[in-house]
This record gives C-alpha cells, sequence and structure tokens, in this order.
C-alpha cells in the first residue's frame, strides 16, 4: 500500500427528515445565500423544509444555476455575495449547485486578479467562504469531497478546481429527496458513482486488500441496487443505499494509499463542454475504449474486477479482464445508457483530434495512473468511442 495522509472534515447528517437540523449548523449570526438550480426544489418540497428551518436566520436566495454550473451565471451570484456581505453560502442541490458553490466559495475569499484564474490555472483554495450543503441528488460525492467542476459556455470549457478550504462544513443527506428525481437522473448518478469507484480501482496492484474491498463493495451495492432503483415505486432503503454509496465513492477514503486514473473523467469532461453530454454519460461512452487500448497495463485489476464483482469465474486472466470490460457496457446499457458517442452527436468526427489537441496545449502529455495516456493515445481512445 502507499503512504498516505488522510483527513475530511465534512460532517455529515444522513436520515429521514434531517433537513430539520439545519438551523443548528449554521453559524448563528450568519448572512446566509440559499443557492439552488432550475427549480426542483420548489417542486418537490425541499425549498420548503429548508426554509422552514432557516426561519431565524437572514436568508437572500440565488437560484438559476444550471445543472454543469455555468461560470457567467456564478459571477452574477458573486456579485450579490459581495454586495450583500454575505458570510455563509447553502448549496441546495445536486453536484452542479454543490459544485458552483465551491466556486463561490473559493472567488468569494479569492485576492488574485481575476477569478477565472482559480480554473484555468486550477489554483488550489485553502479557505473559502465557509458553506453547507443539502444534497437531492446522489451521484457525484461533491457534498463530502473538495473538488468542483465548471463550465465555461463561451469558451467551451470545463475546468476542475479544489482545495482543502473547499469541504463543505456539513452536508445533509435526507434519501427522502430521491423520489423526485427522474429516471434519466438516477441512471446518471448510478454510472457516476460506478465510474468514480472504477477510476480509483482499475489502475495496478499494491496488495492494498482493504481499499479493493471498499470499492468492490461500493460496486457491488450500487449493481444490486440499480434495478430497484430503476423501478416506478420510491424504494426508501434502496435509496438511502444508493446516496451512501454516491457519497463513499468520492468522499477520499477509497483513494487513500492506491494509485488513481481519471483519465476517463479528464476526457469526458471535453465531451460534456464540446456537446453538453450529461456528465455520468461521457463516462459511459469512454470506459469500454480506455480499457480496451489500455488493457495490458490494467489486466490484472480488471480480472479480480469481474471475479468478484461479476462472478466471472471461467477462463484466463485475459479473458476474465474482457470480461469485465464487457459486464461494464452491459451495466450501462442496463441503466438506459448509450456508450457510444454517435448515439449522441452526427457531427462527431474530428472529436478525437480536437480533445488531443486540447491535451497537448494545456500539456497535459501523460495521463492515467502512470502517466503513460498520451495525448495520441487519448485520440486512439476517442475514436474507439465513435
Ligand atoms: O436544477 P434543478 O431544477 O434542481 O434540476 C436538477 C438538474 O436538472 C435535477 N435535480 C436535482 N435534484 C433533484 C432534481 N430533480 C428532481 N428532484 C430532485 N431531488 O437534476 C438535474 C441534474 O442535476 P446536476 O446537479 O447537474 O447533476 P449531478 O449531481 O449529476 O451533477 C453533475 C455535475 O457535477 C460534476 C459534473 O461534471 C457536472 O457538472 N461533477 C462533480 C464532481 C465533484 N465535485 O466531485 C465529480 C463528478 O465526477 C462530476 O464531474
Ligand atoms: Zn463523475
Amino acid at each position: 500500500m502507499n503512504n498516505f495522509d488522510f483527513q475530511n472534515p465534512t460532517k455529515i447528517i444522513f436520515g429521514k427528515d434531517e433537513i430539520s437540523k439545519l438551523s443548528k449548523e449554521i453559524p448563528a449570526n450568519a448572512k446566509v445565500l440559499l443557492l439552488y438550480g432550475g427549480g426542483s426544489i420548489k417542486k418537490n418540497g425541499i425549498y420548503e423544509q429548508v426554509t422552514t428551518a432557516l426561519s431565524n436566520f437572514e436568508v437572500l436566495e440565488f437560484g438559476g444555476i444550471p445543472a454543469n454550473p455555468e461560470y457567467a451565471v456564478l459571477m452574477e451570484a458573486l456579485k450579490v455575495i459581495k454586495e450583500e456581505n454575505i458570510t455563509f453560502l447553502l448549496a441546495v442541490g445536486g453536484g452542479s449547485v454543490i459544485d458552483g458553490t465551491k466556486f463561490l466559495s473559493s472567488a468569494a475569499l479569492y485576492s488574485g486578479l481575476d477569478p477565472w484564474n482559480i480554473l484555468v490555472n486550477n489554483e488550489r483554495t485553502f479557505k473559502g467562504m465557509p458553506f453547507g450543503t443539502v444534497l437531492t441528488l446522489p451521484a457525484t460525492g461533491s457534498e463530502m469531497n473538495s473538488g468542483a467542476v465548471i463550465t465555461r459556455a463561451e469558451t467551451k470549457e470545463k475546468f476542475a478546481m479544489g482545495g482543502p478550504g473547499l469541504f463543505p462544513k456539513f452536508s445533509i443527506l435526507d434519501p427522502q429527496v430521491v423520489k423526485s428525481i427522474p429516471k434519466r437522473q438516477i441512471s446518471n448518478g448510478l454510472a457516476d458513482a460506478f465510474t468514480h469507484v472504477m477510476e480509483q480501482y482499475m489502475t495496478y496492484s499494491v496488495d492494498a486488500k482493504l481499499q479493493d474491498r471498499f470499492a468492490e463493495s461500493i460496486m457491488q451495492t450500487l449493481v444490486e441496487i440499480a434495478p430497484t432503483m430503476l423501478k416506478d415505486e420510491f424504494d426508501y432503503n434502496a435509496s438511502s443505499n444508493f446516496m451512501w454509496s454516491c457519497t463513499m465513492a468520492l468522499n477520499g477514503l477509497i483513494q487513500k494509499g492506491v494509485p488513481s486514473d481519471w483519465a476517463i473523467h479528464m476526457i469526458g469532461h471535453e465531451l460534456t463542454a464540446l456537446y453538453g453530454i450529461d456528465h455520468a454519460r461521457t463516462l459511459a461512452i469512454i470506459t469500454e475504449s480506455h480499457y480496451t487500448v489500455n488493457l495490458e497495463d490494467k489486466k490484472e485489476k480488471l480480472a479480480q474486477y469481474a471475479e468478484r464483482v461479476w462472478n466471472v469465474t471461467e477462463g484466463t486472466l485475459h479473458e476474465k479482464a474482457l470480461a469485465g470490460i464487457e459486464k461494464t457496457t452491459q451495466f450501462f446499457h442496463s441503466l438506459g445508457i448509450d456508450t457510444k458517442l454517435s448515439d449522441y452527436t452526427k457531427d462527431y468526427k474530428g472529436t478525437a483530434e480536437i480533445i488531443s489537441k486540447r491535451f497537448e496545449e494545456r500539456g497535459w502529455k501523460g495521463i492515467g495512473e502512470k502517466g503513460k495516456v498520451t495525448p495520441t493515445i487519448v485520440e486512439k481512445i476517442v475514436a474507439m468511442s465513435y
């Protein structure tokens, strides 16, 4: 196992009706900005629960943060934070609202010239404005990590940011919020969380037995609950397991002591930036070709995954590794997620060249756990995903 430091300061408040505890978590004299997305919280009762819990606080609101949080919209929110002397941010939403809030937490205390530099230069944030979250959509793990991904439509770019100053102070996870989530977003959540685990697992063995089994158990849980989550009836227990699995998939724990990859995400973000494809679906597009192209480097873990997560018992190491890739694609299909770029856009020709050129220009000369995935290999992976 590799050396590691591990610190995750986010307090999790998990369970039925726990949104009512909100008032205990925010400093008494805080001036709060409540941030939310396109309005789902006003239709499903979450907005009422939050505002009731905050009735003794001074609260301003900023709604309209779009899926794939947009830089220009966030800059409007930043104006409100500054003009109104806001002291605490509360994100009520999914990954997009939480990520947008993380950017604002950083930008609100930023001493540099232009907050865009936080993104374009990936400047780490060591101190941000304090914020909490009420999660409405299990998927990204953003509620318990310190990373964010922000989109700028003007330049068709999507950049990651983060730092130890960007962990939420608290996150409230009430699985009842799952009731109103459209099936398309449930599928996205399952696929995104599953891929988060794979990116931290499908590398090479460092004999980290417990980390491997943490990762496998999250994947097994997601596979087990997926059919129930896709049914029309709401199931509280399945939703609880879904929500906690998504959080555990990306709160930093399972990546400690092991190498991680993240190539699928790095390439996937470009597909969202270029074509607006849902984040999770971009991952499903890239996964099979990434693992196929890099089979030799990942073979042992792919075979272990096939055995332990999918119960593949027959075949050589090579055959089991291939079976692991195939099972993954079948899993995405079982969620109703298409796995080829041409399923999403007719204008896919040339995408591989565009992405590899972007990586080259940004100096991303070698990504993946061994730094071996060069822009040329990225081009091959994307072309294989058409
Ligand atoms: O905007 P509203 O009206 O709230 O509707 C949202 C949105 O349209 C809706 N929704 C959320 N909760 C709902 C609900 N609808 C009904 N009932 C509810 N309870 O769902 C739609 C999608 O929401 P969004 O927040 O965009 O989804 P998700 O949580 O999948 O977040 C995706 C974003 O997170 C980033 C992605 O790149 C993408 O921008 N990621 C963030 C990560 C992180 N911070 O660690 C890691 C991930 O890999 C990912 O990159
Ligand atoms: Zn993701």
